[in-house]
């Protein structure tokens, strides 16, 4: 299919903006769905209408946060562990047999494992790559074979500012962002005339079950927060705003781009 007269190709109709904004009718699958920042964009994408797959491993987590949405359109909540390809492409055709469509992908599921890079173990640096950086490219793959035939497609890769700051212990994560920096210019580039577009979020530090440890170092928390420009850490509902506006036809026209989000942390050293 060539790209010119597709349907995404139109212009932007007129509307007003809350109609920009909003995602009735959008089918939007998150994966890490059950809680910290993916159950936040879940919550947000549900307030603005859309119907939702919610993906995460552990499925007594992920009900409880599924039961907890506001019930404004449909949701399939699955259990799936996105580093399993067989598991991936069951959960994808059911997903699709449900609701003909995918939208909207969000990775978002991601691990955290480090060490110095000295004694940094093999089967930490393969457990994050595989999951932040591998997993992301071939279901973003696989997603993207359907909404190469929707003729729309928007993909939403959940980065982070280790990806841009060379942060001591942080050699398989840091390195695993970076890839998903680039991955998100790649396709962006590689899929754009199929009307898919991919753009990232890159948070910095926010208070989720992934950075508790750090939290618990009390005298590093207030030190590092006195260092932030907005003086503050981020809270998973700090992301909603940047994530509707992202699976939303109101940033129909940008591709490629990762957006940092952390009160201008990474502004300063
Ligand atoms: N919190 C931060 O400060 C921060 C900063 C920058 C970037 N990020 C990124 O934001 C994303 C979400 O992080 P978070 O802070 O919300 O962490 P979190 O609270 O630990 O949540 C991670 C989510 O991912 C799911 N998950 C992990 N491995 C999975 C797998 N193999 N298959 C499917 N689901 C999986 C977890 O559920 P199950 O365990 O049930 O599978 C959980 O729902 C991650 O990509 C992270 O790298 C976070």
């Amino acid at each position: 299919m060539g790209a010119r007269n597709l349907p995404h190709d139109a212009r932007p109709s007129a509307g007003s903006a809350r109609d920009a904004f909003s995602l009735r009718g959008r089918v939007i699958l998150v994966t890490g769905a059950s809680r910290g920042l993916g159950a936040a964009m879940a919550r947000a994408f549900a307030r603005a209408g859309a119907d939702l797959i919610l993906w995460a491993r552990d499925g007594r987590r992920l009900k409880r946060t599924a039961a907890a949405l506001p019930r404004t359109a449909d949701l399939l909540a699955q259990v799936v562990d996105v580093t399993r390809p067989a598991a991936v492409r069951a959960a994808l055709a059911r997903a699709a047999r449900r609701f003909g469509r995918i939208d909207v992908l969000v990775n978002n599921a991601g691990v955290w494992d480090g060490d110095e890079a000295l004694r940094l173990a093999r089967r930490a640096w393969d457990r994050v790559l595989e999951t932040d950086l591998a997993s992301v490219f071939f279901l973003s793959q696989a997603v993207a074979r359907r909404m190469r035939r929707q003729g729309y497609g928007k993909i939403i890769n959940i980065a982070s500012t280790s990806g841009i700051l060379a942060l001591p212990h942080s050699a398989a994560y840091g390195t695993a962002k970076a890839g998903l920096w680039h991955l998100t210019r790649i396709l962006a580039v590689e899929w754009g005339p199929h009307g898919i577009r991919v753009t990232g979020i890159a948070p910095g530090v926010f208070r989720t079950n992934m950075t508790r440890d750090l939290f618990e170092d009390r005298r590093w928390a207030r030190k590092r927060q006195a260092e932030i420009p907005l003086r503050r850490f981020g809270e998973p509902e700090d992301l909603e705003g940047l994530a509707v506006f992202l699976a939303s036809g109101a940033s129909d026209h940008i591709t490629g781009q990762t957006f940092v989000i952390d009160g201008g942390a990474s502004l300063t050293v």
